[in-house]
């Protein structure tokens, strides 16, 4: 069933929509032109993961003198979950310590200015 998440201009880069499907919730999110939908339920403790904070990424170059210089990315972002902190990968949903786990993940359909969640 495809739920309407409002329009594309109610987006902001970065900035999830909260639309309420039943008795759950669902987080749209857009980046990059792309959008992306998770349910607002933590696999950790079911947490509300999707009312935190986006942040970069933290990854690490090598330098050649072989010592760790640690960045935040501002090419990949996370959803952290506000209760503990566990980063999910905005662009697929999953856990960045433990890929076994991940958001729920929804088809994200646009329909002339319409975006529509396929809760299916
Ligand atoms: S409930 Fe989300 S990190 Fe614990």
């Amino acid at each position: 069933m495809l739920v309407r998440a409002g329009t594309v201009a109610d987006y902001d880069e970065l900035k999830p929509v909260l639309i309420d499907y039943n008795d759950d919730r669902i987080a749209v999110y857009k980046f990059q032109d792309q959008f992306f939908a998770y349910l607002d339920i933590c696999p950790h403790q079911l947490g509300p993961a999707c009312e935190g904070l986006i942040v970069g990424n933290t990854e690490a170059d090598i330098l050649p003198d072989k010592t760790v210089k640690e960045f935040v990315s501002t090419e990949k972002y996370n959803i952290a979950c506000p209760w503990h902190g566990a980063e999910f990968d905005l662009e697929t949903g999953k856990w960045r310590s433990d890929e076994r786990y991940r958001l729920k993940s929804y088809r994200v359909e646009i329909i002339g200015n319409e975006v529509m969640v396929d809760t299916l």
